[in-house]
């Protein structure tokens, strides 16, 4: 049985995720949007890889490595891209991006994780992270939540339910220009007008989301 990509996420959420739903992310419609252009189904397979790091479903095994579940596929094809082209460095995924180099498979494999529930962290409060994420204004681009925004724009990653430790480490690598990603220039920006303490603090108010 041949399943196109929207058939895919509504039996998908029909069969599996039924009690996830109704999570404002995760309906058949977010699914196939934040999809792309790849095709899930034949994702699974390829991804058996990354799965080692980045978990069956994206919720990956170590705080240091980033879930990709319902992470945007297009995002997730950029990273790749920036990891071959060097503007960001890490020593197995700049290893790894240099082998991805047919087209067709890294959409396959972005489409899988992005077609998975989005990420979600464990509730954690914290006060002074929530005041600088609308200070900074950091939800204008990544949405209240960080859950994206606006919803399906994939310049802008999801980043609420993130691990911690991995969010401090992007934010720090803005900050030393080790990533130099964001050809906009803001996350640089924005994170060098913060102390350590802050991006700890912020960092821990979107791993809770
Ligand atoms: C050996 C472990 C390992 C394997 C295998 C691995 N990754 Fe990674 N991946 C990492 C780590 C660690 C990072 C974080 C790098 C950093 O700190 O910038 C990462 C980062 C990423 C990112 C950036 C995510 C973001 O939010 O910006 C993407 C996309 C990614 N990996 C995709 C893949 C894909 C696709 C595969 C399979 C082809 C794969 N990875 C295999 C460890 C791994
Ligand atoms: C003007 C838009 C804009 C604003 C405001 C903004 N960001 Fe970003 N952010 C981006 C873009 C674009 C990227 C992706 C860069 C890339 O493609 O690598 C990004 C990436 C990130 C990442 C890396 C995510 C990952 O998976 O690796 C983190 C963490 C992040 N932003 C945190 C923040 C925080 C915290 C704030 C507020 C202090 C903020 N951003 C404000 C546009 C913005």
């Amino acid at each position: 049985m041949a399943l196109t990509k929207s058939g895919f996420a509504v039996v998908l959420c029909a069969a599996l995720f039924a009690a996830f739903c109704a999570h404002a992310d995760d309906s058949p419609e977010d699914i196939n949007k934040r999809v792309g252009n790849g095709n899930p189904v034949d994702g699974n397979d390829k991804a058996a890889l990354c799965k080692g790091c980045h978990g069956e479903v994206g919720i990956s095994v170590s705080p240091n490595i980033p879930k990709l579940a319902g992470q945007y596929a297009e995002y997730i094809q950029r990273q790749i891209f920036n990891f071959q082209e060097g503007t960001r460095r890490d020593t197995n995924m700049t290893e790894i991006s240099a082998t991805l180099t047919n087209r067709r498979n890294l959409a396959d494999i972005s489409a899988y994780f992005a077609s998975q529930n989005m990420m979600q962290g464990m509730p954690v409060k914290n006060d002074e992270g929530e005041r600088i994420y609308l200070e900074k204004g950091c939800m204008n681009c990544h949405g209240e939540i960080g859950k994206g925004k606006p919803a399906y724009n994939a310049l802008f990653p999801v980043i609420g339910g993130q691990y911690k430790e991995y969010l401090v480490k992007q934010m720090k690598d803005f900050k030393t220009g080790a990533r130099d990603t964001d050809i906009s220039g803001i996350m640089g920006l924005l994170a060098n007008q913060m102390t350590d303490s802050e991006i700890e603090a912020v960092a821990e108010f979107l791993s809770g989301r």
